[in-house]
């Protein structure tokens, strides 16, 4: 592994206090919430203990991270940003649910993708908004996609307010093309709804694969659109709770503007965030880096141990959707694989009914981590 991310064992990690390094008992490898197991970067170290070496443990200000953003979407993102319109938000879930508050009405529908982040239909939950399900499509490879019929009818289902796109995907680590995104922009506007784009983990797309910003389009909607995005996938830090929105319109600005007390970031992490998209470029080149060897190795662990496993390796960040079907272990084979073979993936069934027989695996970390994950594995799916 590239030093810059660290040289980290089991024991050194199982020191760690973070919900993955907790919630389970020592003897359980934990291959679940999205947190990587490589060490910060540098830079990012040093911006955090240079505050705290002054006392500056106060409110946030949003400083530099406006401008430190735009350098980072105009170098890795082909993506010009106005300082401006780039707000800080306490992490991306928040951000999300404060602009829907804002824009849609109490129990209007918000159009999800799933197979999809749980938290979602969670947030939906307590907000008040109906879930309405555009389900993705499902190819005999096992490769998903984006299905626009079923988006049309969802956008016209009555009371849509919005639409929730999640790019790149997460499960499935798809990457959307252009041509996509247009086509969503042409169906959002014909139905006239809000539109809010997670790009949370567009900092690890991985080589092969190239991440177009929906308000890069030349599209009315992509002013229309609230951008997220974060240093917290990417490198690894949302532990410091620090995520942005950026804004497509001037309108979209005041109302952030106006909303900030429901959206302050931490300090800590607005300085690293700005640390992270300014100084730790390096650091996220040997992380995706890592990441693309650890899909391939992933792949050929499975052919060899697990071949009934289905998994198409994604084209970006660090999570693994494994199609277990043919395991015979039921709507849920991480309930399975934790009891049996002491290792914890998220359950499938926590992106939406599409992903029962389904497990969810974190490869954010070592190649032996990702071994010893596959092997506990297998032992627990040819267990009685
Ligand atoms: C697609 C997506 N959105 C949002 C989040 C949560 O981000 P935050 O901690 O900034 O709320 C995650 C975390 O894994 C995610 O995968």
């Amino acid at each position: 592994m590239d030093p810059l991310l660290g040289d980290f064992s089991l024991a050194q990690l199982a020191r760690r206090k973070s919900h993955k390094w907790r919630e389970y008992p020592p003897d359980v490898l934990p291959a679940f919430v999205a947190e990587m197991d490589f060490m910060v970067a540098e830079a990012i170290a040093e911006a955090v203990r240079d505050a705290l070496a002054i006392g500056d443990t106060g409110y946030p200000h949003a400083g530099e991270l406006g401008e430190a953003f735009a350098s980072f979407a105009a170098g890795r993102l082909g993506w010009t940003v106005d300082p401006a319109r780039v707000f800080p938000i306490p992490d991306v879930m928040t951000g999300i649910a404060e602009i829907l508050i804002a824009t849609t009405a109490p129990g209007s529908g918000v159009v999800l993708n799933p197979p999809v982040y749980g938290p979602f239909f969670i947030r939906l939950g307590y907000l008040g908004r109906r879930v309405v399900e555009a389900p993705l499509l499902r190819a005999g490879n096992g490769s998903y996609d984006l299905d626009f019929d079923a988006l049309d009818r969802a956008l016209a289902e009555p009371d849509v307010g919005a639409y929730l796109l999640c790019s790149p995907h997460n499960p499935l680590g798809r990457v959307w093309t252009s041509d996509q995104l247009l086509t969503v922009a042409d169906l959002c506007e014909r139905h006239d709804v809000e539109l809010l784009v997670d790009e949370i983990h567009a900092p690890l797309v991985l080589p092969g694969a190239k991440q177009v910003p929906f308000a890069s389009l030349d599209h009315p909607m992509a002013e229309r659109a609230y951008t997220f995005n974060s240093a917290s996938k990417g490198w690894n830090i949302p532990g410091l709770k620090c995520g942005i929105t950026v804004a497509g319109s001037q309108a979209s600005a005041d109302l952030l503007t106006e909303r900030w007390e429901a959206l302050l970031a931490s300090h800590h992490g607005v300085l690293a965030s700005v640390a992270a998209f300014t100084k730790a470029l390096d650091w996220l080149d040997a992380a995706a880096a890592q990441l693309d060897d650890n899909r391939e190795l992933l792949a050929g662990l499975l052919a060899g141990q697990l071949p009934e496993v289905g998994y198409v390796p994604g084209e970006a960040s660090f999570l693994a959707w494994l199609d277990c079907r043919k395991l015979g272990l039921g709507d849920d084979p991480a309930a399975h694989f934790l009891a049996k073979g002491r290792v914890a993936l998220s359950p499938g069934p926590f992106f939406g009914t599409q992903g029962a027989g389904f497990a969810r695996l974190n490869i954010g970390t070592s190649p032996e981590l990702i071994a010893e994950a596959v092997r506990r594995i297998a032992v627990a799916a040819h267990a009685e």
